[in-house]
């Protein structure tokens, strides 16, 4: 490999044969040089050909003058970046002031000084060389960090599919209720998001975080027997009673998970959700007899999307309702069991239920 591939380029930019020359002998030994007589010129090499890595302009040239070429070279993405050193003639203070407004890095006086010239072209190159290797440095930070944060994402959804599935295997409901609850309390949010009261609880991010924490809501059931869990018929009230603590079972364990540390925004999620999805509107529900706007946002949705998917689907003691009879029975519950403005989404995103239950239908 020729050596001077490697050495950094410089765009040297003067009109007078004699700078140029001088600056050539001097440079030439370190550096690749690209020579141009004035702006004009010096535009149409720097179209031609990669980038320099420095450029070392005069001030007064003809045609375009060196304050007018640094500004062109800010301008473009492609050269604003590198470098300027102006040279002009000493004690033209004005210029100096000039060079800077436009983005010069330094100056250079003439007559020149050979080391001293060397000493600036070596500390902007050194300069540049730091910027560019912190750039990149920042660049690969971010790989690392988006990198961590998708691994995160992986472990957390991981995570919540095998505690709904540990649920799911002691529960006769399947793994198609737990994706059709997940995808109504979705769709419920985004349309609920358009009223104004709900705008600011409903982010994307929020929207995102009760989709991903919903399959979690009946992680409690885990810890109710199975002649009450599997059984075939109705329970009893003693037997019920026993059924409505898993809301409470499921909270407990994601707060033992917790150990004391405070809960991240997806758990807070998944807290409400576990701990009130039965809780009614009016009041009437369970574990707390929540009412109203006490009961979590996130429960809410989940109590209409939990409650359709009950009565759309097939269960040991009962046939599936039709989406109408469904649809009929959560309108009758409205501002009873569950959140009017709740109804009043449902009530505008029927379809999409009704798409959701054909797509994640159960396997017979
Ligand atoms: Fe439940």
């Amino acid at each position: 490999m020729n050596i001077k591939e490697l050495a950094p380029r410089i765009l040297l930019v003067d009109d007078e044969p004699i700078n140029v020359r001088v600056l050539v002998d001097l440079l030439r030994p370190s550096y690749e040089l690209i020579v141009a007589k004035n702006g004009v010129r010096a535009l149409e090499c720097l179209q031609a050909g990669p980038p320099p890595d420095l450029a070392l302009l005069d001030v007064v040239m003809p045609e375009m003058d060196g304050l007018e070429l640094c500004r062109r070279m800010k301008a473009d993405p492609r050269t604003a970046e590198i470098p300027i050193i102006f040279i002009s003639a000493l004690g033209q203070v004005h210029d100096e002031m000039l060079g800077f407004d436009v983005g010069g890095v330094d100056y250079i006086t003439k007559p020149i000084s050979p080391p001293i010239v060397l000493a600036r072209v070596r500390t902007h190159l050194a300069l540049r060389k730091a910027r560019q290797e912190l750039a990149r440095q920042n660049c690969t930070l971010e790989d690392v960090i988006a990198a961590r944060t998708r691994e995160l994402g992986l472990t957390q959804d991981v995570t919540i599919r095998a505690l709904a599935s540990l649920a799911e295997t002691r529960d006769n409901e399947t793994g198609a209720h737990l994706k059709r609850t997940q995808y109504y309390v979705k769709r419920l949010a985004e349309e609920l998001r358009n009223h104004p009261p709900f705008a600011a609880a409903l982010t994307g991010r929020a929207i995102e975080l009760m989709f991903k924490s919903a399959p979690l809501h009946d992680v409690g059931k885990v810890g109710i027997p199975d002649a009450i869990l599997l059984k075939p018929g109705k329970l009893t009230e003693a037997e019920f009673e026993i059924m409505k603590t898993h809301t409470a079972l499921g909270r407990d364990a994601l707060m033992r998970a917790l150990d004391h540390e405070k809960p991240t925004e997806f758990l807070r999620y998944a807290l409400d959700i576990c701990s009130s999805h039965h809780e009614k509107w009016d009041g009437t529900g369970y574990p707390e007899g929540l009412k109203g706007e006490d009961i979590p946002l996130a429960a809410r949705l989940m109590a209409l999307a939990d409650v359709y998917d009950a009565l759309t689907s097939r269960r040991v003691y009962k046939a599936a309702f039709d989406h109408a009879r469904a649809r009929q029975i959560i309108e009758d519950g409205s501002g009873r069991h569950f959140d009017p403005a709740v109804v009043a989404a449902f009530r505008l995103c029927t379809e999409d239920f009704q798409q959701i239950a054909r797509t994640y239908a159960d396997e017979d």
